[in-house]
């Protein structure tokens, strides 16, 4: 299959320079976590973040964290759970890693202040116990960024806010050695004022790219640029097709880019999807019913969506039964988001559609952060730790972020002290130098890929984004700017979870084609993709150790 070159971004002009131990790109849960632990071990570490410390998928998190806790539980049905819903794809034994870790994750954060809800534990989608932890209803991701981000503030790291990543720095020898950085400035469309971070680890701990679509429930600021950085600098990328579409977002019409979750837990709560007549629209469909894995709920709302009865564009999630008085204590977020929209869901049904959520795959790491680039760790969303395999049980990406993040700030400490304390001159690393590509075309990419690259895929429809990214134009202007710098990432994005989707010519976890409808034995393996010299090759096998 001939694929299009993935694009690269203009030279840039260094005019500041900054030394530093540790260098983490990216303040969400496994951003900050990672950053904590690093000071711990006495290294200088500066984080950076491309808005404010709020932004990021984190705060705006509801669901919780999955950690067997309950005495009816237990870390086997844990794992399972997990395994069952990675279709195939997990690595076991970092799964049994990460469950076994979890509950030691939960306490931690007890004792860092974390505040959690009494009472019994949540239950959603695919667990076979209650096994969520959550706060404040359906605000964890508030309380976890509200501690570990005290925590991070009293300590000594240095935050850069408003800074972006662009590209890795390099040394002869290939080793990544830093990063080039850019202030942002009022406007996107205002040049960026680069320069240089050198480090003895680049960490990149910066999320997923929910932006690639047009509709999701990352914010704004999610665009992949960890992703498209370590694409451009040759690491090696693994199950980036699995995207995973939440089935119950805020339908807004005509809305573009993020729209608020309804979380997951209202359906275990007892809130039902129904169709335009109140009828239950997955009943019959699967045993686990509305808490069926998100992405047989999201494609079987697929089909009654395009079933002309009824609107094409949205379903209705009816959690009338859940009282009015469990919602506004169990759900204050949700009935919050409902209420500025108009909508009381203690009395009428809330509108809904899937949106494009959590990026099952990502830069190829284990549960230490190691990539196949020396220098360079990537913890949470944007690394793919064989946690998740072809779909994430809900809840497991916070916990992962979470130990994740913790364990590379241990791991760094045996690293740097083998690391030698100076760095040779950096060369750029950017296998490449092009123009990026031009914002205006952003609108139009995301709208094709939730039509061909989302919930329901097939040959003809992945084809006609490839053919699309081709053609996209080149940013008109230079120097680089942040809206050129994100509109290239979600390319790079777009482009991998293309050409990956019409390669994997079945149907597995999240990621279903209408002209492979099985799942296939021969494919019962990750696919891993990567820019060598310029273009995207890739190669299907098992997930090697970093
Ligand atoms: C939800 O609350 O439904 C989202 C939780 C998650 O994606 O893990």
């Amino acid at each position: 299959m001939s694929l299009p070159p993935p694009r690269f971004l203009p030279a840039v002009n260094l005019s500041w320079n900054r030394d530093t131990d540790i260098v983490i790109v990216g303040t969400g849960a496994a951003g900050l976590s990672a950053a904590l632990a690093a000071s711990k071990i006495g290294r200088k570490v500066i984080l950076i973040c491309k808005g404010d410390l709020l932004s990021g998928s984190t705060p705006l998190a509801q669901g919780g964290l999955a950690a067997a806790m309950d005495l009816s539980d237990s870390l086997d049905a844990h794992v399972s759970d997990t395994l069952v819903a990675a279709a195939g794809l997990a690595v076991e034994s970092s799964v049994r890693e990460l469950v076994t870790a979890a509950p030691q994750a939960v306490r931690s954060l007890c004792g860092l202040g974390a505040r959690f809800d009494n009472g019994p534990l949540g239950l959603e989608g695919g667990h076979s116990h209650r096994r969520i932890v959550h706060a404040g209803g359906d605000a964890i991701g508030a309380e976890l960024h509200r501690v570990l981000r005290q925590a991070v503030l009293d300590s000594d790291v240095e935050i850069l806010e408003n800074t972006a990543a662009i590209d890795v720095l390099k040394d002869a020898a290939g080793d990544v050695v830093g990063i080039i950085a850019g202030r942002v400035g009022r406007v996107s469309t205002q040049p960026l004022d680069t320069g240089a971070i050198t480090a003895r680890a680049v960490v990149l701990a910066t999320g997923g790219f929910g932006q690639a679509y047009a509709s999701s429930t990352n914010p704004a600021e999610v665009t992949g640029d960890g992703l498209g950085l370590a694409a451009r600098a040759g690491a090696e990328l693994t199950n980036i097709e699995f995207v995973q579409f939440h089935p119950t977002v805020f339908y807004v019409p005509g809305r573009r880019g993020q729209s608020p979750l309804i979380t997951e837990a209202l359906r275990g709560a007892g809130g039902t999807i129904t169709d335009v007549h109140g009828r239950s629209v997955m009943r019959g469909h699967h045993p686990l019913g509305d808490l069926a894995p998100r992405d047989v709920v999201s494609f079987t709302m697929l089909q009654r969506m395009n079933s002309n009865d009824g609107p094409s564009t949205h379903l209705w999630l009816d959690a009338r039964g859940v009282g009015a008085r469990r919602l506004e204590e169990e759900f204050p977020t949700t009935v919050e988001i409902c209420r500025s929209l108009g909508v009381h869901p203690a009395s009428e049904p809330i509108p809904i559609a899937p949106g494009a959520h959590y990026a099952c795959g990502g830069i190829r790491a284990d549960l230490d952060g190691n990539t196949s680039l020396h220098g360079l760790y990537a913890v949470g969303e944007v690394a793919c730790t064989g946690v998740h395999g072809a779909n994430r049980l809900a809840s497991n990406s916070l916990t992962e972020a979470m130990i994740s993040g913790a364990r590379l700030g241990q791991h760094l400490a045996d690293v740097l002290s083998s690391r030698r304390d100076t760095l040779s001159a950096p060369l750029l690393s950017s296998p490449g130098v092009g123009a990026g590509v031009d914002p205006a075309t952003r609108e139009a990419l995301a709208a094709q890929m939730s039509r061909h690259a989302g919930v329901l895929r097939n040959c003809a429809g992945l084809g006609s984004i490839l053919e699309t990214l081709e053609m996209t134009p080149e940013a008109p202007f230079a120097p680089l700017d942040l809206a050129t710098l994100e509109a290239t990432n979600l390319h790079t994005v777009s482009l991998l979870v293309s050409s990956a989707a019409s390669m994997r010519e079945e149907s597995r976890g999240c990621h279903r084609r209408s002209d492979f409808a099985q799942t296939s034995d021969d494919w019962a393996q990750p696919l891993c993709l990567q820019i060598v010299e310029g273009e995207v090759v890739a190669q299907a096998g098992a997930m090697a150790d970093t």
